[in-house]
């Protein structure tokens, strides 16, 4: 007999607990019914259709033809040239493609220039703090996001951690720079690229005997996903900084929030499910990311990856036991233990005692002029070097996969 597998299992045993026949069988981590109101959305309505039974209508089918079409290795070379977003689209495109990135490089109406200018301010004055929110909250939190881990461990990029964390972490610069959304930035570039790779692994990812065996679902990347994802981002990022009382301006924060929003537009995903204030995304976020929250295999293999990235520098004697001290201290302990961190001896408490008072020292001194612009060059060499250091110093292209991980 074959073997049952997970998707099986869960069709079964989702099936049999709606007849009441097997409670334990159901799904430990079922999605929750989506009542998240779409009067709370940018868009102020929408339909309320549950965003998990929706991908992305115009690039999936888009990015399928590319790859059946054999379209795609002259896509990005093409594609390698397009760096900044006021720079036109190279010759020779597929017209079909062409016509699809003309629309969706276009920032939405509700793009607030002077909120995005703002933005820059909040990340001029919180640089080091997002980055090390980003690279370690958020970063690791993915890694206990079931079917992002299991997405991302059997599509292409999995098979190389740093490389891939390189094209995310540039995503994260691109967003905190000056000139993120500008004709000179890269972040309209960074997100229309996602965006298609994100339709490439929904095609190629339900081709994995690996990936179907353990997801699921059928079709990766939902628009509930990337929310959820989002939320690992933003709303955890400013709930931190709450939590460590960084005292920030409601503009600055409504800023920062806003840049996000426009982030998740481009990224594809319809305006009805971007939260349009903080309390709206905390309350979806109560809703779609705390819950699903748990280990997989994958996500702690993947863990593991991320904790010894910095081998090759000190061959792991202090980035593994820094990192996975700031994984718990910013994670807590139920998630470390998830993932298999060990307790440190020495930093865990120096964390816990020294991270208030460091903040508050740097807080206290940012009045101080120049302060916000000295803060800024040392942040942003940090983020240019760990930048550099992933990606080995080689330029960072963004590409549409063709395979997933080699098994
Ligand atoms: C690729 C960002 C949501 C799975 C990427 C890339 C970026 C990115 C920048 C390009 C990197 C690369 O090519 O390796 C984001 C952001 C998200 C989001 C900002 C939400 C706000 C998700 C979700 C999933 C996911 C929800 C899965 C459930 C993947 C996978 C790849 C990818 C599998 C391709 C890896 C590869 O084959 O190389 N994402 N992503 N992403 N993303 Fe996302």
């Amino acid at each position: 007999m074959e073997p049952l597998s997970r998707r099986r299992m869960l069709q079964a045993g989702g099936a049999l607990g709606a007849l009441g026949a097997l409670s334990v069988a159901q799904p430990a981590r079922a999605q929750s019914i989506w009542t998240w109101s779409a009067a709370g959305s940018v868009a102020g309505a929408g339909v309320g259709t549950d965003p998990r039974w929706v991908w992305d209508e115009e690039a999936d089918p888009l990015v399928a033809s590319l790859i059946d079409r054999g379209d795609v290795p002259a896509v990005n070379a093409l594609l390698r040239t397009w760096t900044t977003n006021g720079q036109p689209l190279p010759s020779g495109l597929p017209a079909d493609l062409r016509d699809f990135m003309e629309r969706a490089r276009q920032l939405p109406s509700w793009a607030d220039e002077r909120k995005l200018a703002l933005a820059v301010d909040f990340n001029t004055k919180r640089g080091l703090y997002l980055g090390v929110l980003y690279g370690l909250a958020s970063g690791m939190m993915s890694t206990v996001i079931p079917k992002e881990a299991r997405a991302v461990y059997y599509s292409q990029g999995g098979a190389d951690m740093k490389d891939r964390i390189s094209k995310t972490a540039k995503l994260g610069y691109d967003i905190g720079s000056p000139n993120a959304y500008r004709p000179e930035g890269e972040m309209i570039v960074t997100s229309v690229k996602t965006r298609l790779v994100h339709a490439a692994v929904r095609h190629l990812l339900p081709q994995s005997p690996q990936w179907a065996d353990r997801a699921e679902e059928d079709i990766p990347i939902s628009q509930r996903d990337i929310m959820v994802t989002w939320h690992s981002l933003p709303t955890t990022v400013m709930r931190k900084l709450v939590d460590w009382r960084v005292p920030i301006p409601a503009a600055e924060s409504a800023a920062f929030l806003h840049s996000w929003q426009v982030a998740a537009h481009m990224l594809g995903v319809r305006d009805e499910y971007i939260p349009a204030s903080w309390d709206e995304a905390n309350a979806q976020a109560g809703q779609v990311l705390d819950p699903i929250l748990a280990p997989t295999t994958e996500g702690v293999r993947l863990a593991d990856i991320l904790l010894k990235l910095g081998t090759p520098i000190d061959a792991g004697i202090l980035s593994k036991p820094i990192l996975g001290a700031f994984t718990r201290f910013m994670l807590g302990d139920r998630i470390a233990e998830w993932l298999d961190i060990p307790r440190e001896p020495v930093w865990d408490p120096l964390l816990r005692t020294a991270w208030g008072p460091f903040i508050a020292v740097r807080e206290g001194l940012l009045p101080f002029p120049l302060a916000p612009q000295a803060y800024w060059l040392f942040d942003e060499f940090l983020r240019k070097a760990a930048l550099l250091f992933l990606s080995n110093a080689r330029p960072i292209s963004i590409e549409i996969p063709l395979t997933n991980r080699p098994s």
